[in-house]
């Protein structure tokens, strides 16, 4: 999910990503990851530990919201490594689409979830147990937010599968850095 803003030399092309970005990277996908398992089988569980499922959904998802405002405000002042200057033009607008397509609906998911929760008119939904959501019930606002929170989820599954194909072309057919320079513990 990182991105490439510039396009330069071969030798920049294989500058890996820092610490910092990996773990921003990594973190952010495991816990997407967990966050779409969590939403698509809560139905599946048993009524008495729905709640408690929900608890989680709505505690790690604010976690994922605080995750991605970080990496946002650090990413500004730490550009990302350049892409290979060979790439072809399409493929460097396509790969900046879909990493700002990806900040941005991941930054959507969970305000879309909070809206949810503040606006319900029955269950009270509490992250981790902590505290209520439920201030300002409503609704209209609330089954509009339902529909978004769904869609907006599978967008953001089809936008991680092109992500993932996109990076093993990179390492299996174009034989380039561009995977492993994000990978952890290797260095590109
Ligand atoms: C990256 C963050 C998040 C992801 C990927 C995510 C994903 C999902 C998914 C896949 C579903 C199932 C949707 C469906 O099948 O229609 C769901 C449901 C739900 N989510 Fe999230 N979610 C996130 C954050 C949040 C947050 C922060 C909250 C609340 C604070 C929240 C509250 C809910 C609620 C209440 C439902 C049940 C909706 C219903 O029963 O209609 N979500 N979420």
């Amino acid at each position: 999910m990182a991105e490439a803003s510039t396009v330069a030399s071969g030798a920049d092309a294989r500058q890996s990503y820092s610490g910092v970005a990996k773990a921003f990277h990594w973190t952010i996908v495991l816990l997407i990851a967990y966050m779409l398992y969590n939403g698509w089988t809560a139905d599946d569980v048993p009524r008495e530990a729905r709640g408690g499922v929900m608890q989680l959904h709505a505690g790690f998802g604010i976690i994922v919201l605080v995750l991605m405002a970080a990496r946002l405000a650090w990413r500004v002042g730490h550009p990302a490594p350049a892409l290979p200057s060979d790439l072809p033009r399409w493929q460097v607008i396509a790969s900046r689409a879909t990493h700002h397509g990806l900040y941005f609906l991941v930054i959507l998911q969970p305000l879309l979830g909070l809206t949810l929760g503040i606006t319900s008119t029955k269950s009270n939904l509490m992250p981790f147990g902590l505290f209520g959501l439920q201030a300002a019930p409503n609704n209209a606002i609330h089954h509009v937010a339902g529909l978004l929170h769904g869609l907006n989820a599978y967008l953001i599954a089809a936008l991680v599968v092109l992500h993932i194909l996109a990076a093993l072309y990179h390492h299996f057919v174009r034989h380039d850095a561009v995977l492993k320079r994000m990978l952890p513990f290797v260095k590109a």
